[in-house]
C-alpha cells in the first residue's frame, strides 16, 4: 500500500513570509529543523551538532555533480526540509520530487521552496513504496536515511529501481573506513575473515545510538560498497567517507 500524497498546496502558507522577521517567525513555529538553510538572511539550524549541516557535506558533494543539470529530473529520499532539493534546483534541474514520511520536514521542504520561490513537489511517501513512484529519475538522493531502517536491503533493491542515471548514497558509517579486496568465495572453516575489521559488516543497534532509536543498521565502508555492488550498481566515486 502506497503512501504517496500529492503536494498540499501552501500558496497561503508563505505569501506574507519575505520580510526576515515574518520568515525567522515561521521558521521557529515549525519545529525543530534538522537541516541549516538560508532563508534570505534567516538559518533554520543555526545551532546543529554537526555545524552548519548539511552545508559541511555538500561541499564535497557537490563537485562531482555537473553544475548544469539543465532538464534532468531528480528524486530526493528522505528530502527532510529539501537542502539538497534546492541545490539540485538551484543547477537547472528540471522536475525534482522530494519524499519524506515526516509531516513536520515535509512542511519546513515545503515552506522553504516557496520562500526561496523554486518549484519543487514534495510529497509524503515511505522509502519502501517508492517503487509506486511512475518513471526513473536521472538523479536519485537516497542520503541519510539507510541506517534509520529496518530492512535496509529490501530499501535499497526499491531505491534502485528509480535510478536511470545515477544513485547519489550517504550512510552513516561506523568501524572501518578502507574498502577491502574481496575474494569470490571463502571455505565454511576460514573463520578469520570476520576477525578482519575491513571485512563488510553492519552494526545492528538494539536500543538507541546517538540518542536517536531509529538508528537501526551502520555499516563499516566496505559493506556499504558491498551493498551498492550487490544492488546492481557500479560505484564511481566516493566524494566524501560515507558518500
Ligand atoms: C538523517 S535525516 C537525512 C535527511 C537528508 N536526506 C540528508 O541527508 O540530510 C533522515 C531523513 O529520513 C527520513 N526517513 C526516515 N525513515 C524514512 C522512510 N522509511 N522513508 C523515507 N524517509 C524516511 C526522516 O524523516 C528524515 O527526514
Amino acid at each position: 500500500m502506497a503512501t504517496i500524497q500529492t503536494n498540499v498546496a501552501q500558496s497561503d502558507l508563505v505569501e506574507d513570509a519575505v520580510e526576515p522577521s515574518e520568515i525567522a517567525r515561521r521558521v521557529s513555529e515549525m519545529g525543530e529543523w534538522f537541516h541549516n538553510i538560508d532563508l534570505k538572511g534567516v538559518p533554520t539550524a543555526p545551532d546543529h551538532f554537526l555545524g552548519d549541516f548539511p552545508r559541511v557535506k555538500w561541499k564535497s558533494i557537490a563537485p562531482v555533480l555537473p553544475a548544469d543539470l539543465q532538464g534532468a529530473s531528480v528524486l530526493d529520499i528522505g528530502c527532510n526540509a529539501g537542502f539538497y532539493s534546492v541545490e539540485l534546483k538551484r543547477r537547472g534541474a528540471g522536475r525534482v520530487l522530494g519524499v519524506d514520511v515526516d509531516d513536520r520536514y515535509l512542511a519546513q521542504a515545503r515552506f522553504v521552496s516557496k520562500v526561496l520561490n523554486l518549484d519543487i513537489e514534495f510529497a509524503k511517501c515511505s522509502v519502501y513504496d517508492v517503487d509506486q513512484i511512475p518513471g526513473e529519475f536521472d538523479y536519485v538522493l537516497f542520503m541519510g536515511v539507510f541506517y534509520h531502517l529496518r530492512y535496509p536491503l529490501f530499501a535499497l533493491d526499491k531505491v534502485i529501481k528509480k535510478v536511470q542515471g545515477h544513485l547519489i548514497f550517504q550512510t552513516m558509517i561506523r568501524g572501518s573506513v578502507e574498502s577491502p579486496k574481496l575474494k569470490e568465495d571463502y571455505h565454511f572453516w576460514n573463520k578469520e575473515i570476520f576477525d578482519d575489521p575491513d571485512f563488510p559488516r553492519m552494526y545492528f543497534i538494539e536500543k538507541s545510538y546517538a540518542g536517536d532509536p531509529t538508528n537501526w543498521w551502520i555499516p563499516n565502508h566496505g559493506a556499504m560498497e558491498a551493498m551498492l555492488r550487490s544492488s546492481g550498481l557500479a560505484i564511481e566515486s566516493h566524494p566524501e567517507v560515507e558518500t
